[in-house]
């Protein structure tokens, strides 16, 4: 993507609660399943945005973690959402590239990431994830997936340009067996969320931008982001975010 295109598309999304489709109940419902953590595990969220996750995760466990993300716009909200929240004692806020992390191997017991994998490739971003782990750490990694595989035409042609590698989720879990994981579950993140905690904020957002004077890039944004979220009301019964839920397995 184009430096000017992804300017562009932050400030769409700064001062939002999240950059992508989640929901705090929807997390907090998945963290009691998951397997038993160390009382106060390390904990990472990987393209945190302005810390959804990281305050949510942090503020659970009163545990440290470790928030990254490439956007240094994200990365100062974050630092603000977690002084006002009395966190900031525990979030370490690093603006980085999740993809290219020197950290010790095996320092994680859970690593988070909501709706940023795809920006690495799911199996990419998993491959390069799992020596962070912890023997028996586990991962949530949330990613775009097909529900199924009658795929309607508009759909398909959407996000064959929007998102060519996005799969099934059969096929995402064998990605996540070849990247060194246990599957344990595979949680659909409820179409409601979206529109409650995304997009209905995001279409607010949108009716403050002026209906004139916007450079190119702003329109494109603006155009694709109205894109998305008709295709998704058309189509949320075929695809979302998948939540997977995954274990470290032994070498
Ligand atoms: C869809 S947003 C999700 C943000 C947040 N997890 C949430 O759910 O609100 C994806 C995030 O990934 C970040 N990102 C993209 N590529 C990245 C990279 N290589 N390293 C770190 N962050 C990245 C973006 O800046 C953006 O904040």
């Amino acid at each position: 993507m184009e430096e000017e295109y992804i300017t562009a598309l932050i400030a769409l999304h700064t001062g939002l609660d999240r950059q992508g489709p989640g929901d705090g109940e929807f997390t907090h419902n998945l963290l009691r399943h998951l397997p038993p953590l160390p009382s106060r595990p390390r904990i990472a969220d990987l393209g945190c945005g302005s810390g959804a996750g990281a305050l949510l995760l942090a503020e659970h466990y009163q545990s440290p973690v470790l928030a990254v993300d490439s956007s240094a716009v994200f990365i100062q909200e974050l630092r603000t959402r977690a002084h006002a929240a009395g966190l900031d004692a525990l979030i370490t806020s690093i603006e980085g590239d999740m993809g290219q992390l020197d950290w010790p191997q095996a320092g994680i017991d859970l690593l988070w990431s909501e709706g940023a994998a795809y920006n690495l490739g799911f199996e990419r971003a998993l491959g390069l994830w799992r020596p962070l782990l912890a023997a028996g750490g586990v991962a949530v990694v949330s990613e775009l997936s097909w529900f199924t595989t009658e795929i309607p035409a508009p759909a398909r042609t959407y996000w064959q340009a929007a998102y060519p590698e996005m799969e099934t989720e059969a096929e995402n879990c064998d990605r996540a067996i070849r990247a060194g994981f246990r599957v344990l579950d595979t949680p659909r993140l409820p179409s409601e969320a979206w529109w409650k905690n995304y997009y209905d904020p995001l279409r607010s957002r949108l009716a403050t931008y002026p209906k004139t004077g916007l450079s190119p890039v702003e329109q494109t944004v603006l155009r694709d982001t109205e894109a998305e979220m008709t295709l998704f009301q058309q189509f949320s019964h075929c695809y979302g975010y998948t939540f997977y839920l995954l274990q470290a397995s032994s070498p």
